[in-house]
């Protein structure tokens, strides 16, 4: 029996309604003469508490609420890819055409174009035995994606009694029936519905093995993440959050990205609504959209909205993660989905945790980020998909002691923490790398040695040290200046700042350098080492610093990724070489240059 009740109290986007002792924890509800939509966030006895996702202005107490039967879900179907949707999946561009600039109220859009035709092309056939997870047939969703028709995962499973020939149909056609041991019969079409809380099942989830190949290096060889991943990319304000993320969804090497925008300033979504549907595929050349969902959250809107809009993204993530494919979901950010969190249950004069942020942050963090995995897919034939969760976090002043940001911490693997005084600087991006961290190093580095190289991981580790040493360093340098460090220490000083702006620094604006593949970066990092190494060597051997510092293989090295293009690696070989050459050449000239750099060198004092 469907709740009916009365409207008794309203505050903003929440609700109480009386006479719904037959309601359920999250139904979906009719609120009002307008039919707004809402959920029931919470039941007391016959007292519902319902988040409406729609402006409650002009509602009053004693207007009918309806219960749906329905938990809040999603449509999937073949017609999502290129769409913009609020959080609760109505289509922005539909809704602004039926309603003006402004969401109207109680409009019903369906999710997908009802009535577009796909040419589906079966996969089984009469007689084969299908279940939860199986994929009946496949259709060109767009340009860069074959959609797989599945099979509901809550499907008892059966037998094919019928299935389409290749034809074009619109979705609600019926392209298949199942029955199951001469009994029960079920129709199905091209799309199901799933509820946005209840995570999609799967039949068995991997090691997180495989890195998400972003081709930015500071995050592939110092801080990967893992498909199947998590990751949290904090920083204050202008660090380089958005671009870190369109750099994410535009070069990872994942099939389908959902983006997922909770902006507050206007420019924020300027940014998702403007900018995002113009981005490339840089691999493709064809427009990005192609292979994106975006979610869209303007500060119009309410914010119940923008509370279920993470579920909703994460649930259409997890149905491309069904039918095989990787796919990495983007949030940006998760402060502003925090916040409506926090105003929701401020509305519900709910007991406050740490800084008016209810006490279950912690929880539903975790049941965000839980949904993140690398499995193998729920029936037949076998294939294994991702949903790799990375969320930027935006705590005020760059504060990272703050709740939203402590809470993620927990819960993701790879931390790429941004830095207000690197982006200043402009060294971009302002990943810091001695805050940032990954959890994941040694789960790729087999792919590394199976992949690209079996060198990798101690590349890493070394060029790393040199880092770390030159953390240390800094502060004697401070205090006392260089030249109070034996020259051995000056070369580390050296090294790493070659190591920053050969390295870490990544421009995400140069044709060349905005992404760098696996091969490459390994390149650039094993020069760096060599060079290092090599270095240490000729001190030893009584070669002046001043000599080393003077190489010309240090710019060309500094050089080298905007120089040498992805199809040229091979010019690295001729780097390589040069490394040999001008230290031989260094050590040739022996006691004699030594001699005469030790001159020079007390000059440079001097001076
Ligand atoms: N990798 C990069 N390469 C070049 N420039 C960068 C890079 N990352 C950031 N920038 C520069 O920093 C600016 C601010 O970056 P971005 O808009 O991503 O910051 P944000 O953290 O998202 O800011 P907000 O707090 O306003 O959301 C960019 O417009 C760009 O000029
Ligand atoms: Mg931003």
């Amino acid at each position: 029996m469907v709740a009916k009740g009365k409207i008794v109290w309203i505050s903003g986007p929440a609700v109480r309604a009386d006479g719904m002792s037959t309601a359920k924890m999250y139904e979906t509800v009719e609120v009002g003469e307008s039919k707004l939509i809402g959920e029931v966030i919470r039941l007391t006895g016959d007292i519902a508490f319902i988040q409406v996702y729609e402006s409650t202005s002009g509602l009053k107490p004693g207007e009918p609420v309806t219960g749906t039967g329905q938990p809040l879900s999603v449509l999937l179907g073949p017609g999502i890819i290129g769409k913009i949707y609020d959080g609760i999946q109505r289509p922005l561009d539909e809704i602004a055409a039926k309603s003006g600039a402004y969401i109207g109220r109680g409009v019903m859009t369906s999710p997908v174009d009802m009535k577009k035709k796909y040419r589906f092309k079966p996969s089984v056939k009469k007689d084969d035995q299908v279940g939860p997870g199986s994929i009946l047939g496949t259709v060109e969703e767009t340009p860069l994606l074959t959609h797989r028709i599945l099979v509901p995962p809550n499907h008892p499973g059966g037998k094919i009694t019928d299935i389409a020939s290749e034809g074009d149909y619109d979705i609600e056609h019926i392209v298949a029936t199942t029955e199951k041991g001469g009994g029960e019969k079920v129709q199905l079409k091209m799309y199901h519905k799933w509820p946005v809380r209840k995570p999609r099942p799967y039949a068995e989830r991997y090691d997180p093995t495989v890195p998400l190949v972003t081709g930015q290096r500071v995050i592939d060889t110092y801080f990967p993440i893992a498909k199947g991943g998590t990751g949290a990319i904090p920083g204050g304000f202008g660090t380089g959050k958005t671009v870190t993320l369109h750099q994410i969804a535009k070069w990872a090497d994942s099939k389908v990205v959902v983006y997922i925008g909770c902006g507050e300033r206007g420019n924020e979504m300027t940014e998702v609504l403007v900018e995002f549907p113009h981005l490339i595929d840089p691999r493709s050349g064809r427009p990005l959209m192609e292979r994106t969902v975006l979610v869209a959250n303007t500060s119009n809107m309410p914010v119940a909205a923008r509370e279920a809009s993470i579920y909703t993204g994460v649930t259409i993530a997890e149905y491309y993660r069904d039918m095989g494919y990787d796919v990495v979901l983007v949030a940006d950010s998760t402060s502003r989905w925090a916040e409506a969190l926090r105003e929701m249950s401020g509305r519900l004069e709910e007991m406050p945790a740490e800084e008016g942020y209810p006490s279950y942050l912690a929880s539903r963090l975790a049941e965000f980020y839980e949904r993140a995995g690398r499995v193998r897919a729920l029936g037949s034939p076998e294939r294994a998909g991702s949903v790799t969760l990375v969320g930027a976090v935006s705590p005020s002043g760059a504060d990272f002691t703050e709740p939203v940001t402590t809470h993620t911490i927990r819960f993701i693997k790879t931390f790429w923490a941004l830095d207000t005084r690197l982006a200043y600087s402009r060294h971009y991006p302002s990943i810091n790398w001695m805050q940032s961290y990954s959890g994941y190093l040694e789960d790729v580095s087999k792919w590394w040695k199976e992949n690209v190289t079996g060198e990798w991981y101690n590349l890493r580790a070394e060029s790393y040290h040199v880092l770390q040493r030159e953390d240390t360093l800094k502060e004697i340098v401070r205090l006392l200046g260089p030249e109070a460090l034996p020259d051995e220490e000056k070369l580390v000083l050296e090294v790493a700042r070659m190591v920053k702006i050969g390295i870490l620094q990544q421009n995400s604006f140069d044709k060349i350098d905005t992404y760098c593949s696996p091969q490459k970066q390994v390149k650039m990092v094993g020069l760096m080492v060599k060079f290092y190494k090599e270095a240490q060597k000729a001190l030893k051997a009584g070669i002046p610093l001043a000599d080393i510092r003077a190489m010309p293989i240090i710019p060309a090295l500094l050089k080298s990724k905007f120089e040498i293009p992805e199809d040229q690696l091979n010019k690295f070989d001729e780097l390589d070489r040069q490394i040999n050459e001008q230290f031989h050449k260094a050590g040739a000239a022996g006691g004699e240059g030594a001699a005469a750099m030790t001159e020079k060198k007390e000059a440079e004092v001097i001076a």
